[in-house]
């Protein structure tokens, strides 16, 4: 493709493609043309180290041979079926992650597919509202992302996704996370996720705190939605405990708890769900993203049985033409082999830490990274003003822009930079390298942040500190 293509494609872009399915960070938008690896290609074959994949959608790779060889497989036995008829990888998948749930929470369950996270997280919230008769009313987080439909824009905490559509149904109430670098001083990550559950835990305490109903011994609000760690909100990790004591003011007051591993799921922090770092049973699990490594919208949940049994949920009680689609579903099938075999649980871990030492040492070298976490290979970096803590937005979209030139240097060569936005006050790198990157490949990424954080600061000069 020419540069000339490319300008054309631009052009046509901007007069006939909405602007409301994607989000147009970068101005213009970044046409690529291909993708390997940790890779995504321009038209001119420059190659851009992509630290974000596609949002971890693609977790193990772009282009991974054994999974495209699957969906390869697959496209020449049975490439397509109407979901009202079985298949085997429906099936052999949905025992799969069942048995494993089963193992590790003792509890038997069901898996239900649909296409898209937010359209998982609908179906949780009617499995919600079907089991506990009809109650509609949820928690979420502060800074908690669950989708843009309808139903997951109402659990989602930016006003801005539902300012302009009006309501359609019960907003949640949004309850604080334990966002230690920007809570109160002088108190431990443990403490501020104490104080956090504490404030919840008040709700609870008379009637009139607007919540319970101590007579009955009912609340009147039936799940609490989670994400493990924040996503699109920056990639918080909270303090180890925190769930856990969550957990039990939910189980004392009857709320069920929905964790949301769209962003975080298929060993992105280490583990196959991340809520297994923390130490609780989830009553629904939602999952998407990674599940088909980005190559097929298939998303799903799994519920345990009370809650989702064929009499409680029978046939129809949500469905979509592609649900549990035979490609979606034998790739799914393929990446949790996959997992197991490349043993993600050691890998992931031992990775993700020299990453987070690689931007500890960068933070040295920069005041403006205000705070530096993660957990496995969901990292952040905390993008300020020289204090090192007044966010820098300007600084951050600066590098973003810088990267995506694709004119940094690496062994005398070209080279872009794939950076996401993130955070409460967008200004944190949330980083979701693939799971198979490559020690040499973090320490160029570690390498060519610090060469778009240069460059960045130059460029804004005095308004960067
Ligand atoms: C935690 C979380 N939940 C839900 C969603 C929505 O998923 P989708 O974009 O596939 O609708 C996302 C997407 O980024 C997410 O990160």
């Amino acid at each position: 493709m020419t540069a000339a293509d490319n300008a054309q494609l631009l052009a046509d872009e901007a007069r006939y493609c909405s602007f409301g399915d994607t989000v147009h960070y970068v101005n213009p938008p970044k046409i690529f043309s291909g993708c390997e690896g940790s890779y995504l290609f321009d038209e001119a074959g420059t190659p851009y180290l992509d630290l974000q994949m596609w949002y971890s959608a693609v977790n193990f790779g772009y282009a991974n041979p054994r999974l495209n060889e699957a969906l390869k497989r697959q496209i020449d036995t049975l490439p397509q079926i109407a979901s009202q008829y079985l298949h085997p990888t429906k099936i052999e998948l949905s025992k799969m992650i069942a048995q494993d749930a089963q193992a590790k929470w003792g509890r038997p369950g069901r898996v239900h597919f649909n296409v898209g996270g937010s359209q998982s997280i609908e179906d949780s919230l009617k499995i919600v509202r079907n089991a506990t008769q009809g109650k509609s009313l949820m928690f979420a987080f502060e800074g908690g992302y669950h989708g843009r439909t309808l139903g997951a824009s109402a659990i989602t905490s930016s006003y801005r996704y539902r300012r302009r559509f009006g309501h359609f149904g019960d907003r949640a109430q949004f309850i604080p996370f334990p966002y230690h670098f920007r809570g109160p001083k002088g108190i431990s990550k443990e403490e501020y996720g104490e104080q956090c559950i504490a404030q919840f835990a008040r709700l609870f305490e008379s009637e009139y705190n607007g919540v319970w109903d101590p007579k009955v011994g009912e609340a009147e609000y039936a799940a609490f939605d989670i994400e493990p760690l924040q996503g699109t909100g920056g990639y918080i990790v909270p303090p180890p405990n925190f769930f856990k004591d969550l957990k039990k003011v939910l189980e004392a007051h009857g709320i069920l708890l929905v964790v949301d591993e769209i962003q975080m799921g298929f060993w992105r922090t280490g583990k196959l769900w991340s809520i297994e770092h923390f130490g609780v049973t989830p009553d629904i699990l939602v999952f998407g993203k990674a599940l088909t490594n980005g190559l097929n919208p298939l998303s799903g949940l799994w519920a345990r049985e009370e809650l989702i049994n064929p009499t409680l949920f029978p046939p129809g009680s949500t469905h979509s033409t592609f649900n549990s689609n035979p490609l979606g579903t034998s790739l799914g099938l393929e990446v949790l082999r996959l997992g197991e075999d490349m043993q993600y649980e050691k890998t992931v871990p031992e990775k993700g830490a020299h990453f987070l030492a690689g931007l500890r040492d960068l933070q040295k070298r920069h005041r403006e990274i205000g705070d530096v976490d993660g957990l496995g290979l969901a990292l952040r970096a905390e993008i300020c003003m020289a204090d090192g803590f007044t966010p820098n937005k300007a600084l951050l979209d600066r590098m973003v822009d810088i990267g995506l030139a694709g004119e940094l240097e690496h062994k005398g060569r070209p080279i872009g930079l794939v950076l996401d936005v993130g955070g409460w006050y967008k200004n944190v790198i949330t980083l979701a390298p693939s799971l198979d990157i490559t020690p040499e490949e973090i320490d160029l990424a570690i390498g060519l942040i610090d060469q778009c954080l240069t460059k960045a600061k130059r460029d804004l000069g005095a308004s960067a500190s």
